[in-house]
């Protein structure tokens, strides 16, 4: 076929073999890009845009808790994302006030969210960041934390204490528990 074959019927340039596998190329490589791309960005800022879930912990029998006392129970954070490993773990601190009535404070200071610790010869939460410290009903006792403890809602269901959990971050916390 003569080279102005196109040009002279009005068909434009031919494309090259090469200029077509290119764009096909680019093609290809743009949807493999959108395969790959969609689910890792969903996956990386998923947990940003989703609410955290909520649900009830059980934090063991009640017969754990002696009456005055305040102790510390871990466990794994619901809110916490897939690879936080380690760091998903938490702790809140019980009281059982009277029985069956228990106080279950969030570990971490509302100040900026380190986490307290119960000093059991004064009675007090104390801070080790800043100094902060609370009285054993979480109300604010001294230092900079701007409010008391942040409690969770509990229940007792056969026999066992449960929470109800928190999402994190410590700053969107009163939005969830109003007990300034
Ligand atoms: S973080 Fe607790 S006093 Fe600052």
């Amino acid at each position: 076929m003569p080279k102005d074959f196109f040009r002279l019927h009005g068909l434009g340039e031919p494309r090259s073999r090469r200029r077509f596998l290119a764009q096909v190329s680019f093609g290809l490589g743009g949807v493999m890009g959108l395969m790959l791309g969609v689910p890792l960005i969903g996956y990386l800022f998923g947990p940003l845009i989703k609410r955290s879930p909520q649900q009830w912990i059980d934090l063991g029998p009640v017969s754990d808790f002696a009456l005055g006392q305040t102790k510390l129970v871990s466990f794994t954070d619901p809110s916490s994302v897939p690879w936080a490993g380690q760091t998903s773990q938490t702790s809140v601190w019980v009281r059982q006030t009277a029985p069956n009535a228990f106080d279950v404070f969030a570990v971490n200071c509302t100040h900026l969210g380190c986490p307290v610790n119960w000093l059991d010869g004064a009675r007090l939460f104390e801070c080790p960041c800043h100094g902060g410290i609370y009285y054993s009903d979480g109300t604010v006792a001294a230092g900079p934390p701007p409010r008391s403890l942040f409690k969770h809602e509990t229940r007792i269901v056969d026999g066992r204490l449960q929470a109800f959990t928190i999402p994190l971050p410590t700053s969107q916390l009163s939005e969830y528990v109003g007990n300034a």
